[in-house]
């Protein structure tokens, strides 16, 4: 398979408590309870949009056809949407930047750790992709133990640099193919 071959067809990842998938215009119950809610943005780079607070809006252009995928993470007890992650920026089918939310009532949970680590794998098993990498606010404690968790190396620390539309110190994570081991779920 080849990062082409998911255009259309996105793919559904299983995890030992999750579900990882697209999301449809019925998920916005969902999305309503956790994506307005600002303290999931501390950081993130910025706050919600228009349509993180009225996710409602989310489905009601068609996506453009992209190789990037943008899924849902659904607790497999009852298929309710608790956060979502990315797999964008992508250069060259071969590098990719990650990024990762959840409803902040399910932090803590490990829930960050499975879904990601499957992503990871995914990815590396699945698509050309040879690198996935992301930034960290340093003060984000949780998303740099998760990442290093599921496998991902500190590459280095950026010094009041842009991380989207903040300016912080942050790290940048990173992990390669060829890394030896990743982390199960
Ligand atoms: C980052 C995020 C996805 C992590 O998901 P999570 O499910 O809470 O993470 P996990 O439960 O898998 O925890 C991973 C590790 O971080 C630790 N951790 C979690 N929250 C923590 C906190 N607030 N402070 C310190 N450590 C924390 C956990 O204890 C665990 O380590 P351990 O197994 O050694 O105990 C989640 O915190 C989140 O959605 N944050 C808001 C959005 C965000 O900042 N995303 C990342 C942008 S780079």
């Amino acid at each position: 398979m080849a990062l082409a071959d998911y255009i259309d067809n996105k793919p559904v990842i299983e995890t030992k408590r999750l579900i990882i998938r697209p999301m449809t215009v019925l998920d916005v119950p969902a999305l309503k309870k956790w994506m307005p809610d600002r303290s999931i943005y501390t950081y993130w780079g910025k706050g919600p949009s228009k349509a993180e607070k009225d996710p409602e809006l989310l489905f009601e252009k068609t996506e453009r056809p992209t190789k990037s995928f943008h899924l849902g993470i659904a607790d497999k007890k009852d298929n309710e949407v608790i956060g979502d992650l990315w797999v964008y920026l992508i250069e060259n089918d071969r590098m990719a930047q990650i990024a990762i939310r959840l409803s902040k009532d399910k932090h803590g949970k490990g829930y960050g750790t499975e879904a990601l680590s499957a992503m990871t794998r995914f990815c590396f098993e699945n698509t050309e992709l040879q690198r996935l990498w992301t930034q960290v606010d340093v003060r984000n404690v949780a998303s740099s133990r998760m990442l290093e968790k599921c496998g991902y190396k500190k590459e280095g620390l950026i010094r009041q640099g842009k991380m989207v539309n903040t300016w912080c110190d942050y790290y940048i994570y990173g992990i390669l193919k060829t890394d030896t081991r990743l982390s199960d779920d």
